[in-house]
């Protein structure tokens, strides 16, 4: 009974040296790497459409992020309307760029709602093209209301009350360990709603932009081999 008691308190104790040297050394990664977007670029490009009808200013910002990053947006072969359904609202997204350590999608809904934001080991901002959204910061007793051009941080660890009134477009951009956001991504999908045709078209869409990163790293990887040897 001792002997069992001593090993359980080992192997917990493996696992949290474990987990803790895997978070620490995520986080140095995420300090230390270069990233292909940020937030302040992307809510430029965003903002300079603030107001333009939503379906018009989002085929124009995906051409400017075309000529901006090629390589990195995903083909328009991929560029699907995928339904979200976390913290209690329901948003629809359509991903143009995703990495382990990044995102940019466009997001909006056609219908107001509501619901808790998340808390994230990324860095998400929003711009917004159309619409209004209502921000309730945890602590506090007032929302803030923001509109077209506007851009919403939303820090790590942070968390939201959030409200999208009907016809609320956005562009937005993540920084940090994407994986992580997947969970919370797909929660109302997977235990609520059971749609799974959407968490497959959610997971599908995270493969592709993976495997294209991928394979563009290790090309460039590849060339700089060449290069040096
Ligand atoms: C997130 O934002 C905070 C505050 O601006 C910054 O210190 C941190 O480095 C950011 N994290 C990443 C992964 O960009």
């Amino acid at each position: 009974m001792v002997v069992c008691m001593l090993r359980c308190i080992i192997s917990l104790v493996k696992i949290s040296l474990l987990l803790g040297v895997l978070v620490y050394g995520i986080h140095f990664w995420l300090s230390n790497k270069d990233y292909v977007f940020d937030a302040g670029k992307i809510a430029k490009i965003s903002e300079k459409y603030a107001g333009y009808e939503a379906e018009a200013a989002f085929r124009d910002i995906l051409k400017e992020l075309e000529d901006l990053y090629p390589g990195h947006i995903l083909p328009s072969r991929d560029h699907q309307w995928i339904f979200v359904n976390a913290g209690g609202w329901m948003g629809s997204m359509m991903v143009v760029h995703a990495s382990l350590t990044e995102y940019v999608l466009f997001f909006g809904t056609a219908i107001d709602t509501a619901g808790h934001s998340g808390r994230y080991w990324a860095n998400i901002s929003d711009t917004l093209i159309t619409g209004q959204y209502l921000q309730w910061k945890e602590g506090e007793m007032k929302s803030t209301v923001y509109g077209p051009g506007d851009t919403i941080y939303h820090g790590m660890g942070e968390v939201t009350s959030l409200n999208f009134k009907a016809d609320t477009w956005m562009v937005e951009y993540g920084r940090g360990f994407i994986p992580s956001t997947l969970p919370f991504a797909l929660a109302d999908t997977v235990f609520g709603t059971t749609d799974f045709v959407t968490a497959f078209y959610t997971v599908r869409v995270y493969a592709k932009a993976l495997w294209m990163e991928g394979s563009l790293f290790v090309g460039e990887f590849r060339d700089y081999l060449k290069g040096n040897l």
